[in-house]
């Protein structure tokens, strides 16, 4: 299928590592100009590497999405980066690093890092961009959920709820941008190894009898074989084929969807 997005920039927001990366390659891959943002500083570096192979632009820029004047600073400079630049991915997030099973067992001064990253750096995203967004005249943006966005997951209350509410600004983005040919959807993904997944099973970990801890391979092997139909993993770059088909204008009539790469964790009809 040919894509057609060479001529397309990106800018991911949680690109330096995991599934922002995965996606920030498979654009590359496809000709378009990459623009990595994130607050680990190690992702000018990831840039420049990812620079070697690529035939459009690439570059780092170091971002904390939380910080709305530093990404209202990045949308008026983004012609530094880019000229094209028509589709926006916000892949940034991390979990509470606690086991919240039961929820009491956590504190409600837990929750606000969590929503912060994974809501509102996003909603600062949305908001410093929409100016551009209005102008580019065909575009997408693309928020990475969390299947527990759609099952109230008891692991990490603060997460899932946050996962939750993005998704449904997502619908919103999707509407108001609908008459400026720029689409909005999601994607859920199932369980991929990253850092932050390894996160999760640590604050499980931490938290069970001395006798019932687990290597992650054995927790995760565990997880995937009672919830998962398919039985595996997924992969970083499963995230990152979809995100650039989302884009393309293979997808042109899709917008306003989550789409969940979750080895059928969960079935919608
Ligand atoms: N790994 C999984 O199994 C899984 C499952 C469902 C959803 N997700 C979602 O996928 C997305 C990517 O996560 P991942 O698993 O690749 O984790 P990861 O930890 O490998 O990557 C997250 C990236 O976000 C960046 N980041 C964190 N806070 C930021 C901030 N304030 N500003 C800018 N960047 C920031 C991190 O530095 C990191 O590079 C997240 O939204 C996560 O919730 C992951």
């Amino acid at each position: 299928m040919d894509l057609d997005i060479n001529d397309n920039g990106v800018l991911i927001v949680g690109g330096a590592k995991g599934i922002g990366h995965a996606i920030a390659l498979e654009f590359a891959k496809e000709g378009a100009d990459v623009v990595l943002a994130d607050i680990d500083p190690q992702v000018t570096e990831a840039a420049s590497t990812m620079a070697e192979t690529a035939t459009g632009r690439i570059s780092g820029v170091v971002l904390d999405a939380t910080d709305y004047e530093a990404v209202k600073q990045l949308a008026s400079n983004m012609q530094e980066h880019t000229d094209r630049l028509n589709h926006i991915v916000y892949a940034a997030g991390v979990g509470s690093n606690k086991f919240g099973f039961p929820f009491w067992e956590m504190e409600p001064a837990d929750w606000p890092f969590v929503l912060e990253v994974n809501l509102m750096g996003a909603v600062n995203v949305a908001h410093a961009f929409a100016p551009h967004m209005q102008q580019c005249g065909e575009g997408s943006l693309l928020f990475i959920a969390s299947i527990a966005a759609q099952m109230g997951s008891q692991t990490d209350p603060p997460y899932s709820a946050a996962k939750a509410a993005i998704v449904n600004f997502m619908q919103v983005v999707a509407k108001d941008f609908a008459s400026y040919n720029v689409r909005a959807n999601a994607i859920s993904p199932g369980m991929i190894q990253t850092t932050l997944n390894k996160s999760v099973w640590a604050a499980w970990n931490e938290r069970q009898d001395e006798a019932d801890k687990k290597s992650y391979e054995d927790w995760a092997g565990e997880k995937i074989s009672t919830i998962c139909p398919l039985g595996r993993w997924q992969e970083p770059s499963d995230i990152g084929k979809m995100a650039v088909f989302l884009a393309s204008k293979a997808a042109k009539n899709v917008t306003g969807q989550t789409i969940n790469v979750d080895g059928g964790i969960i079935m919608h009809s």
